[in-house]
């Protein structure tokens, strides 16, 4: 697949000497440019809606570093905004949302129909990032899975153990279907509008799939991942989709066969030799150095980095953090990290 980006023919299965890197978060507060801009800014929701401001900040990290892939700058919980909730930032703590726990909560929010009037500036950051991207990085859309971005919409902020959405899930499942399917078919549409403007790929984070047990992940993170990839490939067919149920542990095993994703991406919870044996064969796997190694460097970022560039040498493979960079990081890590990586 000569002259083909490297991330898209990591994703059509092809094994290469040098994986293709990029960091979940690489564009955030670790890096000075961004703080900048986004004190331009003002708060970090208006840099989402700001579509120069927020195509600026996807590229400061490529700029810098090179890197193979750009992702859109953007948040899971927009999706929750554009369907009615109220949103807001705390600085230092993080996201709070309106709640959603009773049926007439429920019923305050729009159709997934009605998301693009909020979205459509996310759209826009699209379009002028595939005009202005380099021709040989590949750009990523995303969203989040329906269980995750329903964890923060039923607690109204994020929580150790998700406990709210588990308590709606049993007290009241037929409501906390309803909102999983909402969001299901809102994040179908939202996906596709990426598309449409030019993302090449699109990734849905389940960054709370670990907390769900049994039978609970098969019906609330494998198969709203499998609905949302079946919808995307008959709409848009040959554009990838990378799954990230994060902390699936052995659930990780069959998950890209079950939900027809083309690439599974890795927290560093599980070990990257277990994972090319068990994980691997199935195809593409997206991994998983942990990210305090961009805090503390030195010779044990280069020899995990080594480690798992060599666990996954055997088939296709795009290097990346288990999860996203912090924002202590210390950026010379992550040249180091990108130079070995390269380099050997
Ligand atoms: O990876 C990227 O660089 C793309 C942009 C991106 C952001 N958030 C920007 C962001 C992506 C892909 C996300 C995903 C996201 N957002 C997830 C799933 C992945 C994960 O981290 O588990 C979740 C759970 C969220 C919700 C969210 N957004 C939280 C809990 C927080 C606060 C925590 C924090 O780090 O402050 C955010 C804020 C957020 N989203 C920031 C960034 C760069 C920091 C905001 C700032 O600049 O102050």
């Amino acid at each position: 697949m000569a002259g083909q980006k490297k991330l898209l023919c990591a994703l059509a299965g092809e094994k290469q000497d040098v994986p293709p890197i990029w960091m979940m978060r690489q564009a955030g507060r670790y890096l000075p440019e961004y703080r900048a801009t986004r004190a331009e800014a003002g708060d970090f929701l208006s840099l989402c809606y700001n579509s120069d401001l927020a195509a600026e900040v996807t590229l400061q990290p490529i700029r810098r570093y090179g890197f193979d892939a750009a992702i859109l700058f953007a948040d899971i919980l927009l999706i929750p905004q554009a369907l009615g909730a109220d949103l807001w930032f705390v600085t230092g703590e993080g996201p709070r949302l309106s709640t959603i726990t009773t049926e007439a909560d429920f019923a305050k929010l729009g159709p997934a129909s009605d998301i693009h009037e909020t979205l459509n500036p996310i759209y826009e950051t699209v379009r002028i990032l595939s005009r202005e991207l380099p021709s040989e990085t590949t750009l990523i859309g995303f969203a989040g899975a329906p269980w995750t971005v329903a964890t923060y919409m039923i607690a109204g902020r994020g929580t150790p153990d998700q406990g709210p959405a588990h308590a709606l899930r049993e007290e009241n499942t037929a409501l906390f279907e309803a909102l999983l399917a909402r969001i299901t078919e809102a994040t179908i549409d939202y996906l596709s509008k990426q598309i449409e403007a030019g993302a090449e790929v699109v990734k849905i984070f389940d960054s709370w799939a670990g907390s769900l047990k049994g039978e609970a992940f098969q019906k609330y993170a494998l198969e709203p991942c499998r609905q949302i990839t079946a919808a995307l490939k008959e709409r848009h067919p040959g554009i990838p989709v990378i799954g990230f149920p994060r902390e699936a542990g052995e659930k990780y095993v069959g998950f890209a066969k079950a939900t027809g994703v083309d690439c599974v991406a890795l927290d560093n919870s599980v070990d990257p030799e277990w994972a090319a044996a068990n994980v691997q064969v199935d195809g593409c796997v997206q991994g998983n150095l942990a990210s305090r190694h961009m805090v503390t460097g030195g010779q044990d970022l280069v020899d995990d980095t080594r480690r798992i560039v060599e666990a996954f040498k055997k088939g296709p493979h795009i290097f990346n953090l288990g999860h996203g960079i912090t924002p202590d990081a210390d950026p010379d890590n992550v040249q180091l990290m990108i130079d070995t990586v390269r380099g050997g």
